[in-house]
């Protein structure tokens, strides 16, 4: 008797020889430019849509349409040359730990069904906590990416400070923050009134004076200061906000202080970084996001939080389903610290390279994308033509072309033709942002892939686009 849903031992053989060798030229050709219309290509995939299948299709037709179809015919976000929003690469050697787990598809939200493995996860959470310099106290979970780390920062912080009656707790965060946190406050009903957008001073932080003068505003009404977020890394500029003042407003005004260092919270790793970073400890809960700073493929956030016991106070939950544990091991029960139950073994992903490759590998790797930065930055200041807006602090250069004679209308239609110019000839890929008003390019320098040969290929592209948009317009 054969059974269709599972593969015989050749039959996998097979599948894994025809899978290996479209993965090694996939990676074979991935600096190679790829020409892709993705206006286009929305048009084509939405008119593609499939029924159904009721029928076999051979693999090797699968396979082929994946890869010289449907994979090719997207922006290129794991290209050596994509510095374009953040990027991360997708290492590999995660990629093989993601098909090692799901084959093995262990439950890892309580040990009692896998515990090397809930052990694993356990190791992992304690690294990244100690490379924050939080105290053994602390804990935390893997999520699928920053968002849900912020919810679930945002659900805690609600439930753990003001419990069912949240209604005059009131939150802060700034107009840089990342949107997911906005967001988070929505899906964890604080009121819109109860929200505070906090401008930036003019290096793009979380403007202190004005969050305490807020701070200060909101209890002087009777009302709660909940929860501030910071940003160690914002997305737009890659800014810092000043971990440590803020640290103090926290405690004075007794809200829970939450970082959103989705973006800049490995940059710990490097020692250099750790003075840019200092007062991140400081934090009650900090988003960090392996599918950024660790290169990971996309499907992996973290949320660390001080104090253990506080997270499990808020996500702890029992069923007559579910044994109860009554081991004298301090172990602990991820499902009892997250909104997830059943969840994919994700710190494979992570241990896996780690363990294959050490942690210098990391720390290198993000010590040349900072250096990187900073080359960029420099060899930019060059040409007087380009204003720069935001220095890298950490790996994120913000810029644009400036004509004092020019409108910001003019300006940012020059702008925009630049980046479209740029990235017209595939080669590398940026981003745009709006600042101030001006439209402005942007360049985050994250993957692993991206080395000194693609940030030139950059500057080329960027000064020939300059010449000849300005030229066009003349
Ligand atoms: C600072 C920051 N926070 C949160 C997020 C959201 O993370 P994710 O996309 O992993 O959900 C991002 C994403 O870019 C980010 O840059």
């Amino acid at each position: 008797m054969t059974y269709k849903l599972e593969p015989s031992s050749d039959e996998i053989k097979q599948i894994m020889d025809l899978t290996t060798s479209r993965i090694v030229s996939f990676l074979d050709k991935i600096a190679d430019p790829v020409e892709v219309d993705i206006n286009q290509v929305r048009a084509d995939a939405y008119h593609q849509a499939e029924a159904l299948p009721e029928f076999e299709t051979p693999f090797k037709e699968i396979l082929d349409d994946l890869f010289d179809n449907k994979i090719p015919n997207s922006l290129q976000t794991a290209h050596p040359g994509f510095m374009a929003y953040i990027p991360g690469g997708g290492l590999f050697h995660s990629a093989l730990a993601e098909l090692i787990a799901k084959i093995a598809n262990r439950y890892v939200g309580k040990d009692f069904t896998a515990p090397f493995l809930v052990q694993i996860e356990i190791d992992i959470i304690k690294w990244f906590c100690k490379l924050i310099g939080y105290s053994d106290a602390s804990a935390g979970t893997l999520t699928s990416g920053g968002s849900i780390a912020n919810l679930t920062a945002v659900i805690c912080a609600r439930t753990y400070c003001l419990g069912d009656d949240f209604s005059k707790g009131i939150v802060y965060a700034s107009n840089y923050s990342h949107h997911s946190n906005w967001k988070a406050f929505q899906a964890a009903g604080i009121a819109a009134k109860n929200i505070r957008k906090i401008p930036v001073d003019d290096k793009f932080r979380l403007d202190v004076k004005c969050l305490k003068a807020q701070l200060q505003d909101d209890v002087n009404r009777g009302l709660t200061p909940l929860m501030i977020v910071a940003t160690a890394g914002s997305t737009n500029t890659g800014t810092v906000d000043q971990l440590e003042e803020i640290a103090l407003l926290s405690k004075q005004f007794s809200a829970w202080y939450h970082i959103d260092a989705a973006y800049g919270g490995f940059f710990t790793l490097v020692d250099s970084m750790k003075s840019r970073l200092k007062g991140i400890e400081l934090a009650d809960s900090i988003t960090l996001d392996p599918h950024k700073g660790l290169f990971l493929p996309y499907g992996t956030g973290a949320i660390i939080v001080k104090d253990r016991k506080k997270l499990e106070q808020v996500f702890k939950h029992s069923a007559d389903y579910i044994p109860e544990d009554n081991s004298d091991i301090d172990i602990w029960d991820f499902s009892g610290m997250s909104l997830e139950l059943t969840r994919p073994f994700r710190g494979l992903g992570i241990w896996l390279p780690f363990k294959m490759l050490g942690a210098d590998a990391f720390r290198n790797a993000l010590s040349e994308k900072i250096q990187l930065a900073n080359y960029f930055h420099t060899k930019l200041k060059e040409n007087e033509a380009w204003k720069i807006i935001a220095e890298p602090e950490l790996s994120i250069t913000v810029f644009r072309y400036d004509d004092k004679k020019k409108t910001m209308q003019e300006l940012n239609i020059i702008n925009n033709k630049i980046l479209n110019h740029v990235n017209a000839k595939f080669r590398v890929n940026i981003s745009g942002t709006k600042v101030d008003g001006y439209f402005v390019l942007r360049n985050c320098i994250l993957s692993f892939r991206t080395h000194i040969e693609q940030v030139d290929f950059l500057l080329e592209d960027l000064s020939e686009a300059m010449d000849s948009v300005v030229m066009e317009l003349s």
